[in-house]
């Protein structure tokens, strides 16, 4: 027999077609709080869009750990041998939430392992670097990827404006207008941490470390004309690309790799290695193999699970913790900011976003919170009443840091072009060929003196670099 449907009090329904009205034309009756519940409901199916990474898709899976870094750390979700459920969600960043998923843009790995030292996320990007490294000016820099105010249109004038003021940028405006800014699918795409991170060992020794994510089904891009043709037709290929080969059992992989380096190494280092515009060069960093990670499981209910997931470089376990980083400092505080203002303050009390170990923590009170725990006298801390205390055996060892306060210029000693010019030099002539004429189609409609603000800065990279962009450009 089937279920009788009910309201949100379970409460019988008995008519879910027509509502009850004065006479068979109308009036409706305020009464018929039935078909008012409903409309309210509908009335908050949306939550806030992230106001970055808006347009998503995501699925869970499994990290495998295939070989033993302990030397590095005692994380027990990086144990040879251990098996960590895991969440991915893939994004692009500039699009709203209905965006087509075929666009020129970097696209967000976000990673959240349900470890047995609770949640740790890993929300980088399928870039090894950034476009910024103070996150002074990340609202900045966001402002010119989303709609200009005036026309509520997308603005090229506004991106390379900025760019073009920004030369930190170049490494990875490089690698977005290069075939890797538009990839066949998310599939395809390399995840990496981008910052550095550390990682702790038992014996309380920190080293630096970069994580990478090489897909194994291999990097596959589309051109710009090939993007246009999916457009046209299908708003949502990457989303059907990963739904659907998940259904159809085809689980992709990655493989999982660290970079490391020690502290002294970090201190002689040419360049800053806290910099999120630098990669670890890898003939002086090699990567370190550590295991495998499968996507097998797509979401039962894509907004419970993917939409309402919140995903913050905040969470950590012991063996795995900070870098001096600027940027990751400012996105520990930002993340769970969004989503306390975004999902609501207990948002990890949610399935999606709940630890599988116990929480123990002294908040309470506030929107979603919706757990009835048993209550004892033990409600602050410190009491006299078997509540949850601190364990020093946590404790990190401590890192050094520079002592003197001031807003000190993020360009000083920084070289913005000897990387950039390195991946130019891999490129081969096709890549080269799609990197121009990817950089003259977003340049459309850009002002002389902002694009020859950039050209400069091409120059400085190659002079090939700004040869074949003005070439492509027709000048
Ligand atoms: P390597 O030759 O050892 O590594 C080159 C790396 O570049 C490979 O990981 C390759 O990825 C990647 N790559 C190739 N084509 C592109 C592209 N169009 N866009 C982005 N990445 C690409 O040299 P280095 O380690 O000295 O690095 C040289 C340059 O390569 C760097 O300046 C950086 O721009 C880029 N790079 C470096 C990475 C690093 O961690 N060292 C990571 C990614 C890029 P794959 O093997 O998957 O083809
Ligand atoms: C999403 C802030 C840099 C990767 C977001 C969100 C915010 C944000 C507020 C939306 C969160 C939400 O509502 O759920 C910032 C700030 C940055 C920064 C302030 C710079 C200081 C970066 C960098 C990376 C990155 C460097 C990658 C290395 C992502 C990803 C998402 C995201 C992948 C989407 C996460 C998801 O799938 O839910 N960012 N970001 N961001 N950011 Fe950043």
């Amino acid at each position: 027999m089937k279920k009788t449907m009910t309201t949100t009090a379970g409460n019988p329904i008995s008519d879910n077609q027509n509502s009850i009205t004065a006479g068979s034309r109308g009036p409706v009756l305020l009464q018929d709080y039935q078909l008012i519940e409903k409309l309210a409901h509908q009335n908050r199916e949306r939550i806030p869009e992230r106001v970055v990474h808006a347009k998503g898709s995501g699925a869970f899976g499994v990290l495998e750990i295939t070989e033993d870094i302990s030397k590095y750390t005692k994380a027990k979700v990086l144990q040879k041998g251990e098996t960590t459920k895991m969440l991915l969600r893939f994004s692009t960043v500039a699009g709203e939430r209905g965006a087509a998923d075929a666009e020129r843009d970097v696209r967000g790995f976000a990673l959240k392992f349900y470890t047995r030292d609770g949640n740790w996320d890993l929300v980088g990007n399928n870039t090894p670097v950034f476009f910024i490294r103070d996150a002074y000016k990340f609202p900045d820099f966001i402002h010119t990827q989303k709609r200009h105010p005036h026309s509520n249109l997308r603005s090229n004038t506004a991106a390379w404006d900025f760019w073009s003021l920004s030369p930190e940028s170049l490494h990875q405006v490089t690698i977005l207008m290069s075939d890797r800014g538009l990839p066949k699918s998310y599939r395809h795409v390399n995840g990496y941490g981008s910052h550095t991170y550390s990682l702790i060992n038992a014996q309380g020794e920190r080293f630096w470390v970069k994580f990478h994510f090489k897909t194994l089904q291999g990097i596959e891009t589309i051109t710009n004309k090939e993007a246009e043709a999916i457009v046209a037709k299908d708003r949502e290929s990457n989303q059907r690309d990963l739904f659907e080969n998940i259904q159809a059992g085809n689980f992709p992989k990655w493989s999982f790799e660290i970079q490391i380096m020690t502290n002294d190494e970090a201190k002689e280092c040419n360049f800053n290695p806290f910099d999120l515009t630098k990669v670890w060069p890898h003939k002086d960093y090699p990567m370190i193999k550590v295991g495998v990670m499968t996507l097998k499981e797509n979401p039962k209910n894509y907004f419970n699970e993917i939409e309402q997931a919140s995903f913050s470089p905040s969470n950590i376990v012991p063996g795995i913790s900070f870098s001096p980083d600027k940027m990751l400092q400012a996105r520990i505080f930002s993340y769970p900011d969004a989503h306390r203002y975004r999902v609501g303050t207990h948002y990890e009390m949610l399935p999606v976003n709940r630890p599988i170990v116990e929480v123990n923590t002294y908040h309470t009170d506030g929107s979603m919170n919706y757990e009835i725990k048993e209550v004892t006298d033990a409600y602050y801390e410190p009491n006299s009443f078997d509540g949850a205390v601190e364990d020093a055996s946590f404790a990190e060892p401590a890192f050094e840091t520079g002592d003197v306060a001031d807003r000190y210029n993020h360009r000083d000693g920084n070289d913005d072009f000897t990387q950039v010019t390195a991946l130019f030099n891999l490129m081969s002539e096709n890549q080269k060929e799609q990197l121009f004429s990817n950089i003259a189609d977003a340049m459309d409609g850009v002002p002389e003196n902002i694009v020859n603000r950039q050209l400069a800065l091409f120059e400085q990279v190659h002079s090939d670099y700004a040869a074949g962009v003005k070439k492509a450009l027709g000048i």
